[in-house]
């Protein structure tokens, strides 16, 4: 969604901060601009609908000049995309600029009040209401910008991270946050400012991440200094942030999502890593065994997430109940916090999120936790706000995820789920040690069994040409892979527009199969699990209505091949990880399909990557 990004120095900003929209582009957007205050201290500002590309092209010959600004790409909620609700937003002085992500819930109310005391707005956005109520308590009580800011911020109710600059101050940009993410980059002599620390690593790894309710005062000839908005300070926290440039970029691919399905092998490693032992395959997740007590004594595990990482989670459902006999329930983030659910001290709350800004399963957790619960994330955004509200956690570390389309986290968060199911399952003594060394056996080979299952891409590409026509699709499994289902419809419908259901296979017999006929093909995966032959006679099911068939089977298979119009084979892994593997063909089929339609593969229409409003 929305991104931010700011920049004080003795650099010239327009090439740091567009260089920083381009970063922040993968989250999804609709207009771009940005304001500087030039060297005499005027204030100028650039914004128009569209691209970052289409912001550049409008600043062509213009000569934005300026050490300090802020820039922003828009995902619009209040006010449709256009030149004029773009940020950032000048007060009704022109004195004062701003750039805001998140949605102000009461700007009707201090809009109305704004109004009464003369203020005219040119966009329909709420942000442009918190400039103008900061320019109105500035002028009235005659305090600095910092004041007006944290005076203007106890009057607003919802999510924010905003930056703020002024007319004549070329030093100074004041910053804050609430539900929404803000990090500082430090420098020498210089400070940026971004909603994705990943996107100004191109020249600091040095981050301070703003927390709820606190506001910077970024000035470059000072010391950063951060404080509540009662004005008192608390200490600045620098963390290092390590990641390589070469993993914010395509790498040769023509996608960032092509290149994220292949590195799966990679992430795959990245993920064990340190995690089980090759010898002895024990496993140490230390966010697990630090509070052993908490998941042994878990009455329940809910998992909360939204997208994708719902259906890693439901994944992880299956794991636990099967490997730790604990009840799980999974919840969509979104419902769970507004359902006044029932929340236990003996529950344990897992939040699953790649970006670890999803402000619906930020919310979930900040809800069981002041209910008791214990919470635990799963997330790949090392530093992310839900990271940091959970009581611990394991990170995937997949590695920077920019294809809106999530691939490798969703096959990360499965391994991290399946090594939390081992960890707690054998402390039980509720999984044999067979099995224990089965799976953590499978685990250690899954690298490699990934680099396998990725041979299949041209046959995917091939398949792909023939079914790019179709209008709808139907996506089956059971078991483990009726996620894997789920999942792979998703990564249809988000990345090339095609209508697709994700159904368990025995499910279509109670309504769907009606939908059956030549022109709706079934993705079925039906490969060895103790419900392949029921799988199997659901797909007989559909070939006998007409339906064309396209089936994910394992390596060698003979029966499916029966049925099946087309068959993809995919290499064999102990049945729980099967969607890591089987995942990988659905990514691939989409990906090709989407990519025939000519869609924005990596930037998907109406989708953002980090969805930090609710
Ligand atoms: C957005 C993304 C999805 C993602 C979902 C949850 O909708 O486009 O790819 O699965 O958010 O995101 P999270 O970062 O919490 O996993």
């Amino acid at each position: 969604m929305c991104g931010i990004v700011g920049y004080v120095g003795e650099r010239q900003a327009c090439p740091v901060i567009i260089k920083g929209l381009h970063r922040l582009e993968y989250r999804g957007y609709d207009s771009a601009g940005v304001a500087l205050v030039t060297p005499d201290g005027g204030l100028n500002l650039y914004k128009c609908k569209g691209k970052v590309s289409d912001l550049e092209r409008f600043l062509d010959g213009k000569q934005p000049t300026g050490t300090i600004g802020i820039g922003h790409t828009r995902w619009a909620t209040h006010g449709e995309p256009n030149d004029v609700n773009a940020h950032p937003h000048f007060s009704a002085s022109g004195n004062i600029a701003l750039i805001h992500n998140g949605i102000i819930e009461n700007f009707r109310v201090l809009k109305d009040a704004l109004v009464q005391h003369g203020f005219t707005f040119r966009s329909s956005t709420d942000s442009e209401v918190l400039v103008n109520l900061i320019e109105y308590i500035r002028d009235t009580n005659g305090c600095t910008l910092e004041e007006a800011v944290r005076m203007a911020l106890k009057q607003v109710v919802g999510a924010y991270a905003i930056a703020v600059i002024e007319r004549g101050n070329t030093s100074q940009i004041i910053a804050a946050k609430q539900s929404s993410p803000m990090a500082i980059g430090i420098g020498k002599g210089e400070f940026f400012l971004s909603s994705d620390a990943a996107s100004i690593i191109d020249y600091t790894q040095d981050f301070v991440y703003l927390g709820d309710g606190e506001v910077a005062v970024i000035n470059k000839n000072k010391p950063l200094r951060i404080m509540n908005l009662g004005g008192k300070e608390s200490p600045v926290d620098i963390q290092k942030l390590e990641l390589s440039i070469s993993q914010l970029e395509k790498g040769g691919y023509p996608h960032f999502m092509l290149k994220e399905i292949h590195e799966q092998p990679d992430t795959l490693v990245d993920c064990i890593r340190g995690r089980v032992n090759p010898d002895t395959r024990e496993i140490i997740l230390s966010g697990v065994l630090d509070h052993r007590e908490k998941f042994l004594g878990a009455g329940r595990i809910i998992f909360v997430a939204c997208g994708t990482s719902w259906h890693a989670s439901l994944i992880g459902e299956h794991l636990i109940e099967s490997m730790c006999r604990i009840p799980v329930e999974v919840e969509y983030a979104s419902e769970f916090r507004y359902r006044n659910p029932i929340i236990r001290k003996d529950d344990v709350v897992i939040a699953v999120s790649q970006s670890g800004e999803t402000a619906d399963t930020l919310a979930a957790v900040e809800m069981a936790r002041s209910a008791g619960a214990f919470v635990y994330g799963i997330c790949n955004v090392v530093g992310s706000s839900i990271a940091r509200a959970t009581h611990s956690g394991t990170y995937i570390h997949v590695g920077p995820e920019i294809g809106v389309a999530s691939t490798k986290a969703f096959t990360g968060q499965v391994t991290v789920m399946a090594m939390l199911a081992l960890v707690i399952g054998r402390l039980k003594g509720t999984l044999g040690e067979d099995k224990y060394h089965e799976v953590a056996g499978a685990l250690l080979e899954l690298p490699q069994t990934m680099k396998e299952v990725l041979k299949t891409a041209d046959q995917v590409a091939d398949l792909a040409k023939i079914f790019t026509y179709a209008h709808n699709f139907i996506y089956l499994g059971r078991g483990y892979n009726y996620p894997t289902a789920l999942e792979g419809a998703l990564k249809l419908k988000e990345i090339s527009y095609i209508h697709a259901e994700g159904l368990p296979a025995a499910e279509m017999k109670h309504g769907p199969i009606a939908l059956i006929d030549a022109e709706m093909p079934t993705v079925a995966i039906a490969t060895q699990d103790h419900t392949y032959e029921k799988t199997l006679s659901n797909i007989e099911e559909i070939k006998a209505r007409g339906g064309k068939i396209i089936a994910i089977v394992s390596k060698g298979d003979r029966l499916a091949r029966r049925c099946a119009d087309y068959c993809i084979e995919v290499p064999v892994t102990a049945e729980c990880l099967m969607p890591v593997i089987s995942s990988v063909p659905l990514q691939l089929l989409a990906y090709y399909i989407a990519t025939y339609k000519g869609r924005s593969v990596d930037q998907p229409r109406n989708l953002a990557k980090s969805v930090t409003v609710e």
